[in-house]
């Protein structure tokens, strides 16, 4: 264990180490008729061109026109639409080119297929609401269709005589009316840059969990004072000496983007930023006292409140878990990192899957944390329960992710330092990771606190029932 750590981890010279172009992006522009998608997604395009990124736009109208001329606007032929811009879409993504997809794709279920559809082909799904209220679409009426449709001349038209359902957690939301078409058409752009931008960060932030590791782990093994936070939490050096390590280095590295941690003072200016990192220098400090090794070092990059970026390095179990959007989870040893596997960080080797388990599922307990709504909970459902383990920190997200576990549910309160990076493990690995009420959860918020709960689960079906 200790050579680990006596030895460089060979990720340092990653800054230097050019990652292959961001290919594999779909960008899914979702919305009423006359809504916008349509002349945001072309101005995306201009830019996308200007730069040199091939790209091509998938467009509803035009798909109807040869691709789907066979399929009207009933429920079922709408899923099938959907289906088959989502196939056609990753096959361009995975070519190289970014896939605009610019269709009303009105229901969730369908659009949530169409994300499956994108990633299991290892592409980057980014949902885009184009979000217009449906009286300025009827006052542009670009097509005269809602006239039509308000004097029943056309059947089954969205927003009138159809449902749209408008996602319950985009990754980009235009308001058409706040904002221009270049903006919105920019705000793509730059959401490109920064999953262009994924790869390298990554790496560096493995990087530097592992160089925080060996810090924690030099405190460790000798003695240690354990004082109490405001909140009567326990602080020790270690988690002060690791977080003062990655602060340090990613204001160095990537100043542009705001830093929220556990262990510094807060500023309202990070809400100002679109990116943020999201750290918990040691994660499970209680274990780290108990000196059970179940603790750990996260570090997530959130980006438009979302967690797209995500490192959980377990130093005394020498393990790592990593994932970015549209790049995979995977789980690794600072060993199996040589400089051999140096430019396959994101390869095959090492990539972790939930587990298809639908019964006698295996339920994560938390080693410090329970309580009687938990308890009554794990009762009603006891039946679709195989077994229980329990681990510390956020190894319990991670063992999900690669398959060891099914599901975990936390009743009490958290902060955002305890669940961005391995949200975005779970996310990447196939999982769901939603708040104790069902609802998204939002990063790089004003009140860090989340008293909902939460609960990630290896497939939403095997949601409990409460
Ligand atoms: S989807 O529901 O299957 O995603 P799609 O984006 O292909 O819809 O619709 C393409 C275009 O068809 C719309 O922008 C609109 O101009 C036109 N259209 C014609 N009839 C309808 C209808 N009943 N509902 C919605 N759009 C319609």
């Amino acid at each position: 264990m200790s050579d680990t750590f006596r030895r460089e981890t060979h990720l340092s010279g990653r800054r230097g180490f050019s990652p292959p172009a961001c290919s594999g992006v779909v960008f899914w522009f979702t919305g009423l008729s006359g809504s916008g998608k349509t002349t945001v997604a072309g101005l995306s395009e201009r830019f996308f061109l200007k730069d040199g990124q091939h790209c091509l736009i998938i467009d509803g109208d035009n798909l109807r026109l040869g691709l789907s001329s066979d399929l009207g606007f009933s429920d079922d032929d709408r899923k099938e639409n959907i289906r088959r811009a989502a196939h056609v879409a990753a096959l361009f993504a995975k070519g190289g080119a970014v896939a605009l997809v610019s269709l009303i794709s009105p229901f969730e279920a369908d659009r949530r297929s169409a994300r499956k559809i994108c990633e299991n082909a290892g592409c980057a799904f980014v949902e885009v609401f184009v979000d217009t209220p449906i009286s300025e679409c009827i006052r542009r009426d670009v097509k005269g269709l809602y006239k039509k449709a308000l004097s029943g001349e056309v059947e089954s038209f969205t927003g009138i005589t159809s449902a749209y359902e408008p996602p319950i957690s985009p990754d980009i939301t235009i308001k058409t009316v706040d904002c221009t078409a270049e903006q919105a058409a920019k705000s793509i752009a730059d959401y490109f840059n920064m999953l262009c931008s994924l790869h390298e960060m990554t790496a560096f932030a493995a990087d530097i969990s592992a160089k925080a590791g060996e810090k924690i782990m030099e405190i460790y093994g000798g003695d240690f004072s354990v004082c109490q936070k405001g909140d009567e939490s326990p602080l020790t050096e270690a988690d002060t000496a690791s977080n003062n390590l990655i602060c340090a280095a990613l204001e160095s590295e990537y100043g542009e983007h705001a830093i929220l941690s556990e262990e510094s003072k807060d500023s309202g200016e990070r809400l100002k930023s679109d990116g943020c990192f999201i750290v918990d220098p040691l994660d499970g400090t209680k274990e780290f006292i108990k000196r059970n090794g179940e603790f750990t070092v996260n570090i997530a990059f959130s980006y438009l409140g979302k967690s797209v970026m995500g490192v959980v390095f377990a130093p005394a179990l020498n393990k790592l878990y990593y994932a970015a959007k549209g790049l995979g989870a995977h789980a690794r040893t600072l060993s199996d990192l040589s400089d051999e596997t140096g430019g396959d960080f994101f390869g095959d080797g090492g990539k972790i899957r939930v587990s298809d388990k639908k019964s006698d599922l295996t339920v994560m307990m938390s080693r410090s944390h329970s309580d009687k709504k938990l308890e009554e909970l794990l009762q009603k459902n006891k039946h679709k329960i195989g077994a229980e383990i329990s681990a510390g920190s956020s190894l319990k997200g991670c063992l999900i992710a690669e398959g060891a576990a099914d599901i975990y549910y936390r009743t009490g309160f958290t902060m955002e330092w305890d669940t961005a990076a391995m949200q975005c493990i779970v996310e990447e690995a196939g999982g769901v990771f939603f708040q104790g009420d069902g609802s998204p959860m939002v990063y790089n918020r004003k009140n860090s606190l989340n008293d909902k709960g939460f609960f990630i689960l290896n497939s939403i079906e095997n949601r409990f029932d409460e």
